[in-house]
């Protein structure tokens, strides 16, 4: 199999990317095993602010890519010797929570104020050789695809467009489309999934995109219990497989594998 596909789960906030980002890793696992891929190991990246596919995942983190650019930058400003690439490698143990089958890396804040053009750029060259150590990386967007347009990421193989029941979020999807042709990243495959879509209501959203010019590419549906395990703090990754959210996810996990394999030929 080949090494380091890239998936960016985006879309607008709400729509579920944090849900399918913890469903994906667990799916991609799973589907990977019983394709005799044997064992996998995924980076998990939450390059939201605010941050939560830890508490999805089940798992804590203390510090974040943020917080080791401040450190680097007032590092850097007190000794301009700095060489800012191998003290970020230094530290990047400090900062990847590593659990069974997946190791996580939390961007965190965004920049304050200052000029982090140096320190931005040997963290994307960073996080770009990492990712080449997994079998895949999974980002957690924030809404919008600012970081893909900033180059937090390096190229993308597939970009997952998350849709819920709301035009807002059709038009964000229909941005991203835009954004991703804009921006110097090269995105191999985009695909639009619905998700939170009510039994019944299938047709319906197929259609209102579609007059947007998106197609609806898989539907995931609206789940009792994601919303119960999110009100209660219990991680998503202990969902039950016959869990409706789950097997959406594995299909779409099952759809990943099999382009990232058809890229391996
Ligand atoms: N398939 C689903 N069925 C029911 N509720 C869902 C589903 N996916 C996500 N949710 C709920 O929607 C809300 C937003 O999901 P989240 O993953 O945090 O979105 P995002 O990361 O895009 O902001 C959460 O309260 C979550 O419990
Ligand atoms: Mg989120």
């Amino acid at each position: 199999m080949r090494r380091g596909g890239v998936i960016a789960v985006a879309g607008k906030g709400g729509t579920g990317k944090t849900a399918i980002s913890a469903l994906l890793i667990r799916e991609l696992k799973e589907s990977a095993n019983s394709g005799g891929d044997g064992d996998i190991c995924i980076l998990a990246v939450d390059a939201d602010a605010d941050s939560n596919l830890p508490d999805a995942l089940g798992i804590s983190c203390n510090k974040s890519v943020g917080d080791i650019r401040e450190e680097l930058l007032e590092k850097k400003q007190r000794d301009v010797t700095l060489d800012l690439r191998t003290e970020f490698e230094g530290k990047i143990a400090e900062i990847i929570e590593e659990e069974d089958y997946f190791d996580l890396l939390v961007m965190g804040r965004p920049e304050g104020p200052g000029c982090y053009c140096p320190v931005n750029h040997i963290l994307r060259m960073a996080i770009d050789t990492l990712a080449k150590n997994y079998d895949y990386t999974v980002i957690d967007c924030e809404a919008g695809l600012e970081h893909l347009s900033r180059r937090t990421t390096r190229d993308v193989d597939v970009i997952i467009a998350v849709v819920d029941m709301t035009l807002k979020s059709i038009k964000t999807a229909l941005r991203l489309k835009e954004i991703a042709s804009e921006i110097e990243v090269d995105v191999r495959r985009i695909f639009t999934i619905a998700n939170k879509i009510p039994a019944g209501a299938e047709g319906r959203i197929r259609a209102e995109a579609k007059k947007y010019g998106i197609e609806i590419e898989d539907i995931i549906p609206f789940d009792r219990l994601i919303e119960e395990y999110d009100l209660i703090g219990k991680p998503l990754l202990d969902l039950p497989d016959s869990a409706p959210s789950v097997m959406g996810v594995k299909r779409i996990a099952k759809r990943i594998i099999s382009i990232n394999n058809q890229q391996a030929v």
